[in-house]
């Protein structure tokens, strides 16, 4: 009975006996800080390590770098640092940086890929030192349901190419921002890496050609392009999707229907007439920065087309057949390991879906509407895409 067991001490050490003890323990609220210290320095070493592996690899994010990447490139400029980096062979880099002001945050105003995070989460962001943010050095520009977040979602695949997830709207919407915000929403990238992004908008915007050019007049343009009609329909379904009510297809598409005046006015069909937009380009951009990829043979034959991405972008070829599966259910090509996560990846809901059906006739006046522009397009670029 008595015996006090705090203090360490025993039942024997009682005043007036005074035997020979051992140094006292560290009191149990030291010892639990210094277990609680050793256990947040094991957690922060397995976060630096994890990270290592994995944040690297993250889409739209280059953090500590990769086995096969280049050594660490400088850290990142000021906001109106140097023009932007060009892989390329071609000419010297030309850039008149506009704006200045400091980003305020990359928001994206538009669709956000939910299957392909770009923003770099806080954590991420903290240990992601290596390579800087530059301006893109090639622009996937259009045309809106033209295939365009498959080419992006392909060309990720590359070791060498860094995009921006969510389309930024610079050209269009932000302009006033400034290019230093613009920059501030890119990827950090090493030497030799390209940074891309893609707004489908820019093609039809006509301040955009102008605008980009005062960016950097090497600027490489990529433009997906897919039969007007079927593209028109697309762009229908899309809108239908979030507005149910909207008045039919066949209404919207004409002015006067029996009498085959095409609304043009309409944008599903504005954005169609290729030849107009692209006249507004070629007064900016020679000929020979531009790439149009076809929309039908990135569904049909993916790995070709990223063949001639990849050559066009002074890039080595990597994206092959062999990066490509097609997916019976979704009924499209998808990845066979998405950048990132190494597991197959198909575009979301909003990529491939189902169209109304839409009266015959209709489709065949469009064609008609269509075939001069479209004839007109192919002497342009050179190239006959087959829409006729
Ligand atoms: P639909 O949904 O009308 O079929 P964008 O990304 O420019 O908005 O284009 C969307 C279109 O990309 C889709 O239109 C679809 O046809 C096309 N597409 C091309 N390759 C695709 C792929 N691998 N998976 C899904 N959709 C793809």
């Amino acid at each position: 009975m008595g015996q006090r067991l705090s203090g360490g001490r025993s039942c024997l050490d009682v005043p007036g006996r005074l035997l020979p003890q051992p140094p006292p323990p560290p009191p149990p609220v030291r010892r639990r800080l210094a277990l609680l210290f050793a256990m947040l320095c094991v957690w922060l070493y397995l976060l630096v390590y994890s990270c290592a592996g994995s944040c690297a690899a993250a889409p739209g994010l280059l953090l500590l770098g990769s086995g096969s990447r280049a050594a660490h490139a400088p850290p990142a400029p000021g906001p109106d640092g140097p023009p932007p980096r060009l892989p390329f062979p071609a000419a010297p880099a030309t850039q008149s940086a506009a704006g200045g002001e400091v980003a305020e945050g990359a928001t994206s105003q538009e669709e956000q890929s939910p299957e392909t995070p770009d923003s770099p989460s806080p954590i991420s962001s903290f240990f992601s030192g290596s390579g800087s943010k530059q301006l893109p050095q090639a622009i996937i520009i259009g045309v809106k349901k033209g295939g365009t977040r498959a080419l992006l979602e392909f060309l990720r695949v590359h070791p060498d190419v860094r995009a921006v997830g969510a389309e930024p709207h610079f050209f269009d919407r932000s302009y006033d921002k400034g290019l230093a915000w613009y920059r501030d929403l890119m990827p950090r990238t090493l030497e030799g890496q390209i940074t891309m992004e893609k707004t489908p908008s820019y093609f039809v915007t006509r301040e955009a050609p102008a605008r980009i050019s005062a960016m950097s007049k090497d600027t490489r343009l990529l433009v997906v392009v897919r039969d007007p009609v079927t593209r028109a329909v697309s762009d229908y379904t899309q809108t239908l999707s979030k507005r149910p009510d909207i008045p039919s297809f066949e209404s919207l598409a004409f002015r006067n229907r029996s009498a085959g005046l095409v609304d043009r006015s309409w944008s599903a069909i504005q954005i169609g007439l290729y030849a107009e937009h692209l006249e507004r380009w070629l007064r900016h951009f020679p000929a020979r920065q531009m790439l149009f990829v076809s929309g039908e043979r990135l569904v049909r034959d993916p790995a070709g087309e990223l063949g001639r991405v990849q050559d066009f972008l002074g890039l080595k070829r990597i994206i092959s057949d062999k990066h490509f599966y097609f997916n019976q259910t979704k009924g499209f090509p998808c990845l066979k390991k998405a950048e990132g996560s190494g597991r197959p990846h198909c575009l979301g809901k909003t990529k491939g879906r189902p169209h109304p059906e839409i009266d015959a006739q209709v489709l065949r006046q469009l064609r008609d509407f269509y075939r001069p522009f479209n004839r007109k397009f192919y002497q342009m670029t050179g190239h006959d895409f087959g829409w006729d």
